[in-house]
C-alpha cells in the first residue's frame, strides 16, 4: 500500500560562506528570524582545528574549486548564497561569484567597512604583504607584531635583522618561513589594554596588520595608537562585484526579499 502521509516540503537552503564573525552572527540571525522555512549551512575552509559552533548547520572543507562549489549547490538545493567570508578570502570569493552566475543562485556579498585612520594613528599604507615586508626593512624595524595571517608569511622570509611577534589560533605543524620569530596562541575577539601589553612586553616597534575591519581584531591597531607605534597597514581587496552590504540586518532584509 501506498503511503499516504504527506511529505514534508524540503526547506529551501541557505549557504553562507563563512570564515568571519559576521558569518557566525548572520547564521544566528538568519535561524533565528527564517529557522521555520529556511536551513541555513555555514561553509568554513577548516583552517582552525577545533571551530567555535555555529548557528545552524554547519560544513568543512574546501567544495573543489569552482565545479565543486557548482556540484554542491546543485546537490543540496542552496536556493541563496551569501558570502561572508573574510574581505581577503578573494579566491573563495571569485568561485562564490562563478558558481552563482553559472546556477542563477541569488548571490549577496556581506563586507564590513575597512578600518579608517584615526587622530593618533601613524599608518603606512602598502597594496600587499610583500610591500609591508619592504616597508619594515625601509624603516629600519627591528622588532615587528606580525598579525596578517598564516597565508601570506612567506613574503617575510628572509629578513635575519627582523624579529617577529606571530599570533596565531593553533600551534602548526611545521616551523614558520621565517628567520627570527616568537609566537603566541590565542583567538579573537582581542583585548586592546592586553594587546598594548603584549606590545610594550615584546619590544614591538611597529605592526604589521590586513586591513580587515570590525571589531574582533581592531585591539592592535588601537593598542598601536595609544603606544605611538606605526601600523603597515595592507588595503583591503575591492569586493567582489554584486551586490554588496555591510552589515548583518541588511543581509537579513535581503534575504526576507528572496524567500
Ligand atoms: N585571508 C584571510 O586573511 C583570512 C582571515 C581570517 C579568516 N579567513 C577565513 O579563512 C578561510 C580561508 O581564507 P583564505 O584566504 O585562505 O581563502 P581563499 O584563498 O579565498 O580560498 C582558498 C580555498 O580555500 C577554500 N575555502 C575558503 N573559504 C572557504 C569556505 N568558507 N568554505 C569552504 N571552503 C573554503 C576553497 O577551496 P576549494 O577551492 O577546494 O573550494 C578556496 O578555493 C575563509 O573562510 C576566510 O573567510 C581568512
Amino acid at each position: 500500500m501506498a503511503d499516504a502521509t504527506p511529505r514534508k516540503p524540503a526547506k529551501a537552503t541557505l549557504l553562507i560562506l563563512g570564515g568571519s564573525a559576521e558569518a557566525a552572527d548572520l547564521a544566528r540571525a538568519a535561524v533565528e528570524r527564517f529557522g521555520k522555512r529556511l536551513r541555513v549551512v555555514t561553509s568554513l575552509a577548516g583552517r582552525t582545528a577545533a571551530p567555535k559552533k555555529l548557528a545552524g548547520e554547519m560544513r568543512i572543507g574546501g567544495f573543489g574549486g569552482e565545479e565543486g562549489l557548482a556540484a554542491y549547490l546543485q546537490a543540496e538545493d542552496v536556493r541563496l548564497v551569501i558570502d561572508a567570508l573574510h574581505p581577503f578570502a578573494v579566491v573563495m570569493a571569485r568561485h562564490a561569484v562563478e558558481a552563482c552566475a553559472e546556477l542563477s543562485v541569488p548571490r549577496l556579498a556581506l563586507r564590513r567597512a575597512p578600518w579608517v585612520r584615526q587622530a593618533g594613528d601613524h599608518w603606512i599604507d602598502v597594496p600587499d604583504a610583500p610591500a609591508a615586508a619592504q616597508a619594515l626593512i625601509e624603516r629600519g624595524v627591528t622588532r615587528a607584531f606580525l598579525a596578517s595571517g598564516l597565508k601570506d608569511m612567506a613574503a617575510f622570509a628572509g629578513l635575519p635583522t627582523i624579529w617577529f611577534l606571530v599570533r596565531l589560533v593553533d600551534p602548526q605543524p611545521e616551523p614558520l618561513p621565517l628567520e627570527r620569530y616568537g609566537l603566541i596562541f590565542a583567538r579573537g575577539p582581542f583585548d586592546a589594554a592586553q594587546d598594548e601589553l603584549l606590545l610594550k612586553r615584546h619590544g614591538i616597534e611597529a605592526v604589521v596588520s590586513k586591513n580587515s575591519g570590525g571589531k574582533a581584531s581592531v585591539a592592535k591597531i588601537v593598542a598601536a595608537r595609544a603606544l605611538n607605534i606605526p601600523v603597515v597597514m595592507i588595503a583591503p581587496p575591492a569586493p567582489p562585484p554584486g551586490e554588496t552590504v555591510a552589515t548583518v540586518p541588511a543581509a537579513i532584509s535581503w534575504i526576507a526579499r528572496h524567500l
